[in-house]
């Protein structure tokens, strides 16, 4: 790495670590637990911090962190935030300054989700066809096999996060798209590798995601050429379509759509089941009524997504100076939106901390919400519901097995790296 931008890094991290301190001092939203229980469970400090307040300063990342579930909301639909990187100098530059060559995949090659409107809309109306709920429920036999597939092999032991949890929803991922299935190993560990972008404090982790992030723009920039020669019926050759018929998407949006659907595509989904089988696992009385009833499981599956959400933290930015919820937001501020938070906001859901899978009226905004609500809800839910009935009819005498869990470290997503149980079949 040059040595200027060597420079820039450490000033970077260096103003991180001091904002870090002005913030234990002087920030609403130091708790003073340890960085480990933290990981371990975030909703102890989550509560602490929403007894504070339901928008409190934190200096560390320069600017708020929004609590509450009506306050999330409120947000997420207000036209005078942006989901744009690029509004916020202090972010970009610090995002920057990690990289090598100055390139940054967020703020260069911006995907739906960090786009503001017109272009945010006119990119959502061309990718939301494909997502269709009737199209969607369509997938439900070739989701079935994939289920059957994973499971086959399973013995005595099973690894739910890497034997099913991840291949499941990036094999569905792929065959959406039309990616060839020998390429899948590949992209599993890309898309991982992405997931660093979001590690503001992690240089290294940023590097690996921007090269992975090349690779992949390299890679589908290779598939598209191909499947213009060769049109079929996918995600892709429909996305060609749209482009060809009014120049509405361009050749770079078309690279950076596919690198997001392939990551917002199973990461997520990955941690809505692995996290679904750990909560039920963890409490046998859920776990038996489920299967005397798997008439619950949909409801079984919104009480997971409340409870440990896969996506717990979204960025907004301030477009304007404002006053909201009482409080003074600075044009260009950065609101980190805690959706673990609001999804355990007692005035949104009675008894937040309970796990109660016939929970009535669930509120959560696991998903999102407003003009950037989650484009795959309708197959997230569909690939959870499989996952999760195929593993409750085929072990049913399944338990935790003893393991040490190693939740991500990131603070955007929540999910373990293994989950292995005993199966308990002879
Ligand atoms: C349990 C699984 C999932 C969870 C928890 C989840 C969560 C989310 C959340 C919270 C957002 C909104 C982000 C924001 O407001 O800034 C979002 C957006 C999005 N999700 Fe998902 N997602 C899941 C599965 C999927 C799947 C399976 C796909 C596609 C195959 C997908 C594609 C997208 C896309 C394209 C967006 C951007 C929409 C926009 O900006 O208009 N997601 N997701």
């Amino acid at each position: 790495m040059p040595l200027k931008r060597r420079i820039l890094q450490r000033i970077g991290l260096f103003v991180l670590s001091f904002l870090g301190l002005i913030d234990r001092f002087f920030g609403s939203t130091y708790t003073g637990i340890d960085a480990d229980v933290s990981r371990r469970d975030p909703y102890i400090g989550l509560k602490i911090l929403r007894e504070r307040g339901s928008l409190l300063r934190t200096y560390r990342f320069s600017g708020w962190l929004v609590l509450g579930f009506d306050e999330v909301q409120s947000v997420f639909k207000d036209k005078r935030f942006s989901s744009d990187m690029r509004k916020n100098r202090f972010i970009s530059r610090l995002l920057r300054a990690g990289s090598e060559d100055g390139y940054v995949p967020t703020l260069d090659d911006p995907g739906i989700l960090n786009l503001d409107p017109p272009d945010h809309t006119r990119i959502r109306k061309l990718v939301s066809p494909a997502f269709m709920r009737k199209y969607i429920a369509s997938l439900e036999p070739r989701i079935r096999e994939i289920v059957d597939d994973c499971l086959e092999d399973a013995g005595d032991a099973l690894d739910i996060v890497n034997q099913l949890a991840k291949p499941l929803p990036a094999i569905v991922i792929a065959e959406l798209l039309g990616l060839p299935r020998k390429d899948l190993p590949r992209f599993q560990q890309l898309s991982n590798e992405l997931l660093g972008l979001t590690q503001l404090e992690d240089p290294e982790a940023q590097q690996t995601a921007t090269i992975a992030n090349k690779i992949l723009i390299d890679y589908f920039a290779d598939i598209i050429e191909q499947k213009r020669k060769s049109p079929g019926q996918d995600l892709i050759c429909q996305l060609i379509d749209a482009e060809d018929e009014g120049d509405r998407l361009s050749a770079r949006e078309m690279y950076s759509t596919c690198v997001l659907l392939l990551l917002a595509g199973h990461e997520t989904t990955t941690r809505l089941i692995s996290n679904g089988m750990y909560l039920l696992l963890n409490h046998p009385e859920q776990l038996a009524r489920l299967q005397a009833e798997p008439e619950l499981i949909p409801n079984a599956i919104e009480e997971i997504l409340r409870f440990e959400p896969p996506v717990q933290l979204m960025p907004r930015f301030a477009l304007e100076d404002m006053r909201f919820n009482g409080r003074p937001i600075k044009k260009n501020q950065m609101c980190l939106v805690s959706i673990a938070s609001a999804n355990r906001d007692e005035n949104a859901n009675p008894d937040p901390d309970v796990f109660d899978i016939t929970r009535k009226d669930i509120k959560h905004v696991s998903f999102g919400y407003g003009i950037h609500l989650c484009l795959g809800l309708a197959l997230a839910r569909l690939e959870g519901k499989i996952a999760i009935e195929a593993l409750l009819t085929r072990f049913p005498d399944m338990t935790l097995a003893k393991q040490e869990l190693e939740w991500d470290t990131s603070l955007l997503v929540r999910g373990t790296s293994h989950l292995y149980v005993d199966t308990n079949l002879h």
